[in-house]
């Protein structure tokens, strides 16, 4: 089968795409043929050998890796103790927690692993949502408690966290004021956003004391000055790594009721059938920028590095 491979850390240069063996399941994993993979941050972050992605590929030197951790596509072999799963089941599986493996003809994942895809998306739309929509929904209401708030502030709100929770806090009523670059503005309020400020053009730390939750994927500004705008029983959630709010994390509390929180996501199913349901509803949509073949999925990982994609960038194994 046809996958990308790299076996050095550094960078992009170091992928090429192979002609691989076609993996076989054991005992309790499926095989998925896949359809489509979507980029994620994290895939960039192995590729580059950041320290926290080396535990999945090796310390000092990765073995020949298969990067890609988002996939919908179909069951087509089943291991004798994978109960309960059939060929030809419609998926889509984050395998953040299972070796990636996802920018690959096909994978093979515990069933525990796969959730059905939402029945009103394509394979290229199913791929755009696993990891990007369970981080906004598992930040803004495990960790950020959303559901005990009546407005947010979502910073980064084009990108592809972003554009989920912009989408999800909407979904629960939540007032949404979104933050983004001005080229990006309209594709936020697009996606129900009730404020949306330029942050290259206005000032978005301006009020004290204002909003009750806030959802931050970019995390270039300290914690503690976020946690100026918070109303009193306000949370301050970062989803990108932020040094600060990891240091802010524990004193939080001590000083008012005003909480910084930093969190890493889970694969879960129950969530993915959570926002399936939105998704199915019609609530929540994944918003696709760009779709690439595998051979030019070197191209897509770089145009996801140049962080200029509003929502999500996919590559689509049939094309
Ligand atoms: N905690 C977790 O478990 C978890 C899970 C998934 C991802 N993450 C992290 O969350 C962060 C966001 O991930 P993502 O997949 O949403 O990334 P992404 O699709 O690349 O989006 C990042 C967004 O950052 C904004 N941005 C800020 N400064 C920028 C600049 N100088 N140039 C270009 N864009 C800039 C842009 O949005 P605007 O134009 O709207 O500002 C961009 O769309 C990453 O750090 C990722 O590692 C964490």
């Amino acid at each position: 089968m046809k996958a990308v491979v790299f076996d050095k850390y550094g960078s992009l240069e170091n992928l090429r795409i192979e002609e691989v063996p076609k993996p076989e399941p054991k005992s309790d994993e499926v095989r998925i043929k896949v359809h489509a993979a979507s980029l994620n941050s994290a895939d960039l972050q192995l590729i580059r050998g950041k320290l926290s992605s080396r535990v999945i590929a090796g310390l000092l030197k990765p073995g020949k890796v298969i990067p890609g951790i988002d996939v919908a596509g179909m069951v087509d072999a089943m291991g004798p103790d994978a109960i309960g799963c059939q060929w030809g089941q419609e998926v889509y599986a984050d395998l953040s927690e299972y070796g990636y493996g996802g920018f690959a003809e096909y994978v093979c994942v515990p069933k525990s692993a796969i959730a059905m895809k939402p029945k009103n998306l394509s394979y290229v739309e199913s791929s755009a949502v696993p990891m990007a929509a369970t981080a906004a929904f598992q930040g803004l209401v495990d960790h950020g408690s959303m559901l005990s708030y009546r407005s947010a502030m979502i910073i980064g709100a084009s990108g592809g966290v972003g554009h989920f929770a912009v989408q999800i806090a909407k979904n629960y009523d939540l007032q949404v004021t979104a933050v983004t670059r001005t080229e990006n503005v309209d594709f936020v309020k697009s996606l129900g956003a009730d404020y949306v400020i330029a942050s290259d053009q206005v000032d978005h730390m301006n009020k004290r004391d204002h909003y009750e939750l806030i959802f931050d994927t970019i995390a270039d500004i300290s914690a503690r000055k976020y946690r100026k705008m918070l109303t009193r029983d306000g949370k301050y959630v970062a989803c990108a790594f932020s040094p600060s709010a990891v240091l802010q994390s524990p004193i939080g509390g001590i000083l008012s009721n005003k909480r910084i929180v930093t969190f890493g996501l889970h694969p879960d199913m129950d969530d993915l059938a959570t926002i399936r349901n939105m998704i199915e509803k019609g609530n929540v949509r994944p918003r696709i920028d760009k779709v690439f073949s595998i051979e030019d999925s070197i191209e897509a990982l770089r145009y996801l590095a140049d962080r200029k994609a509003q929502g999500k960038v996919v590559i689509n194994m049939e094309s």
